[in-house]
């Protein structure tokens, strides 16, 4: 499919070990005919930049550079990495106070507008969404998180390995708080139309443990800091998937945070829905019917959520 939308100019603010990968993987990609990274510590963003700018050989033509805030203003797409990362044992929720004082610092001097998408990678990532969306009072399809994309990537990963299939055949879905209070959306999930269990059975696989896999996707974040310190490759390649769909309008469903005003009952916050994404950023979430379970750890997960909004007096 063409490349879709005129402006593929991309700006990475934060360019720690996510942004930079994130960088990498949208250099790599053939996305992008413009990157300009971002970060108060300028000689990173120039190091970064001039890293990336020196496979100039090996991929499609791309401009890269160390910008500033105001590189934002006519980008087509703005990637918020920016703020601390996880240490070994502190949950996402802990980093709020911190990245939050960081994105209002950043968003007053970007001055974006509805011409720009806006994604949030930082964590808390749905709490830093809904103030990015307060804060900058654009429409709500053009701010939104990079959510639970990853996590159902981990959700079909470790369901593809049990079950000898490629990833790409297991439809599988987390929605929710990028966080400790994630869903697995067991009912919904599925292999070649084929439910999960029914599945096992067929190719002579034991069932699956639930519990386990779920324990092994809510904690998979914290096992890869306890032994490398922070995550960014597959969180970069989310990303990256996130502004595939919007730069080629597929409309493709991902599990993306956006602001939730009555699906499943909720409102007042932002967190991941599978919703529609395109070259108008974030569509409309759909409300596909759950298990009475998941809708209820839905609602609680939105609940831990909207607590942490209210810590901020959003
Ligand atoms: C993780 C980070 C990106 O889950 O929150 O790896």
């Amino acid at each position: 499919m063409a490349l879709s939308i005129k402006n593929r100019k991309i700006a990475v603010v934060g360019v720690g070990a996510v942004g930079a990968s994130t960088a990498f993987a949208l250099a790599v990609s053939g996305l992008a005919t413009e990157l300009a990274l971002v970060d108060v510590h300028k000689a990173k963003a120039e190091g970064e930049a001039m890293d990336l700018a020196h496979a100039a050989a090996f991929i499609k033509p791309i401009q890269i550079y160390a910008g500033n805030f105001e590189d934002c203003r006519d980008a087509g797409i703005i990637i918020f990495t920016a703020g601390a990362g996880q240490k070994p044992g502190e949950t996402r929720m802990d980093l709020l106070k911190t990245n939050y004082r960081i994105l209002k610092d950043c968003l007053t001097q970007m001055a974006l507008t509805d011409e720009n998408i806006l994604i949030i990678a930082s964590n808390p990532l749905d709490v830093l969404t809904y103030a990015a969306l307060k804060a900058t009072g654009l429409s709500p399809e053009r701010v939104f998180g990079s959510g639970t994309v990853l996590d159902s990537s981990r959700f079909r990963h470790i369901l593809s390995e049990h079950c000898g299939v490629a990833p790409r055949n297991v439809h599988a879905t987390v929605v929710g708080e990028h966080g400790d209070s994630e869903v697995m959306l067991w009912s919904l999930a599925d292999i070649a139309g084929t439910r999960i269990d029914h599945f096992c059975e067929l190719v002579g696989v034991p069932p699956i443990k639930r519990e386990e896999v779920d324990k092994q996707v809510r904690n998979a974040g914290y096992e890869i800091i306890s032994r490398k310190g922070a995550t960014y490759y597959a969180v970069s390649l989310a990303i990256k998937r996130i502004c595939e769909s919007v730069i080629r309008d597929e409309n493709t469903i991902l599990s993306v945070s956006g602001l939730v005003d009555g699906h499943y009952g909720i409102d007042g916050c932002c967190l991941s829905l599978p919703s529609i994404v395109n070259s108008r950023g974030r569509g409309y979430p759909l409300e596909l019917p759950l298990a009475a379970e998941e809708e209820a750890a839905l609602r609680r997960s939105a609940e831990v959520l909207r607590k942490a909004i209210a810590s901020l007096n959003l």
